[in-house]
């Protein structure tokens, strides 16, 4: 007896079961999706925890949009990013996923929907059907570059929509919003008066930025709220210290920033001490943030280094973020490929059908792996998928 809010199937595919069946037999496994920060060899202090020891957070002091201490430190986190968000448009949550959950709860009523962006992110299928929500997809193409494909937002659209997502820099495009793309998901936004929401958790992992690209928190037109965390600004996703930026009309976001604080207060998710340390942590974290970022552009300058050897593998643009998309031969379904390497090369890799990719051949690696680990499995993958080299 369980709700329909959970997937029909709760088995776990083939993929999974190939990979645990290689693990439980003690064979190695070249990893080359490892998006953990905490496990791909980066130097945190042994001390970066301590402020979460600090006295002060032996008093409880139950605030439902945070404490004003750590929402003025978020505060100042937006203004590094040259964005501009008051304390008290700051809210905290344990984690950019469990905002979702709050957000839908306070647009959405059952049945309700929500636009999604596709190819991106899978978890949002789990989010919005554990809040009896629906995800409507729309496209984002790629031609030489991804953009949103706004005709498939129109269509998404219904009597039951009650938000548009956008993802940017996008899980695993790697792209950015555009600033004429912001200004028409802002026009349909305000016609339905239905909120913007922005996932920017990857904001601060540029490559190639487009001059135009640009945050759902510079425009005020509509009710938007923006996503970050210190799961990816700070590499700590063990921590759990997320945060939504707000902005919109005042008329509109303090009545919606009221009702959201008897959600919070319902659950009161994040931690006093995770709450007095996040001034010193979001100050401490850059330097895991750093690490994040020269690794990103090592990797992918030896991954495009590599594949340029096999004229048949594409590494598409990278213009953000943590992830790059391959091209390879369809030759083979994905999943038969992403077996394959499995089980006969021991790595493993992700197929684009696992981000919804319209078409295949696509495999999805991530740029935060070890270069060593990078540079072990990328010989043997290019050599089962790219054919003889150049
Ligand atoms: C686009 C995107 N949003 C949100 C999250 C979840 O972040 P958090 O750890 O803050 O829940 C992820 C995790 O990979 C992600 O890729």
């Amino acid at each position: 007896m369980r709700s329909d809010r959970l997937p029909r199937h709760l088995g776990v595919n083939q993929v999974a079961q190939t990979l645990e069946a290689r693990q439980s037999t003690g064979l190695p496994v070249i990893d080359l999706t490892e998006s953990n920060p905490t496990l791909v060899g980066l130097h945190y202090p042994p001390d970066l925890l301590t402020p979460l020891a600090d006295a002060a957070a032996l008093r409880y002091d139950p605030q439902p949009l945070g404490l004003p201490s750590a929402r003025e430190a978020v505060s100042r986190e937006f203004h590094r990013q040259h964005l501009t968000v008051p304390p008290e448009r700051v809210v905290l949550t344990a984690s950019s996923s469990e905002a979702y959950g709050l957000l839908f709860k306070l647009f959405a009523n059952p049945h309700d929907e929500v636009l999604v962006p596709q190819p991106s992110y899978p978890l949002f299928d789990y989010l919005t059907a554990l809040e009896g929500v629906r995800a409507v997809p729309y496209q984002v193409s790629y031609h030489g570059t991804w953009r949103i494909d706004l005709d498939t937002v129109q269509q998404g659209l219904s009597s039951r929509t009650r938000g548009v997502l956008v993802v940017s820099p996008n899980n695993p495009t790697g792209s950015y919003l555009h600033r004429d793309d912001l200004a028409a998901l802002v026009d349909i936004c305000e016609a339905r008066g239905v909120p913007l929401i922005g996932d920017e958790v990857f904001y601060d992992y540029a490559v190639d930025r487009p001059a135009d690209a640009v945050s759902v928190l510079t425009q005020d037109r509509v009710v938007t709220v923006a996503l970050g965390g210190l799961s990816k600004s700070a590499g700590l996703p063990q921590v759990k210290l997320g945060w939504m930026g707000w902005s919109g009309p005042v008329a509109q976001v303090e009545p919606l920033l009221r009702a959201y604080e008897v959600i919070a207060d319902s659950y009161l998710s994040v931690s006093t001490p995770v709450q007095q340390a996040a001034s010193a942590l979001l100050v401490s974290g850059a330097g895991i943030r750093q690490q994040l970022q020269q690794r990103i552009r090592r990797n992918l300058a030896q991954l495009r280094a590599r594949c340029g050897a096999y004229p048949s593998v594409g590494v598409l643009p990278v213009e953000g973020g943590w992830t790059a998309v391959l091209q390879v031969p369809s030759v083979q379904s994905e999943e038969a490929l992403v077996l394959d390497l499995l089980q006969h090369d021991g790595v493993r890799v992700h197929p684009g059908y696992f981000f919804d990719f319209p078409k295949e051949a696509f495999l999805i690696i991530s740029l935060i792996v070890h270069p060593d680990v990078l540079a072990t499995g990328l010989d043997v993958m290019l050599r089962r998928v790219g054919g003889p080299p150049a």
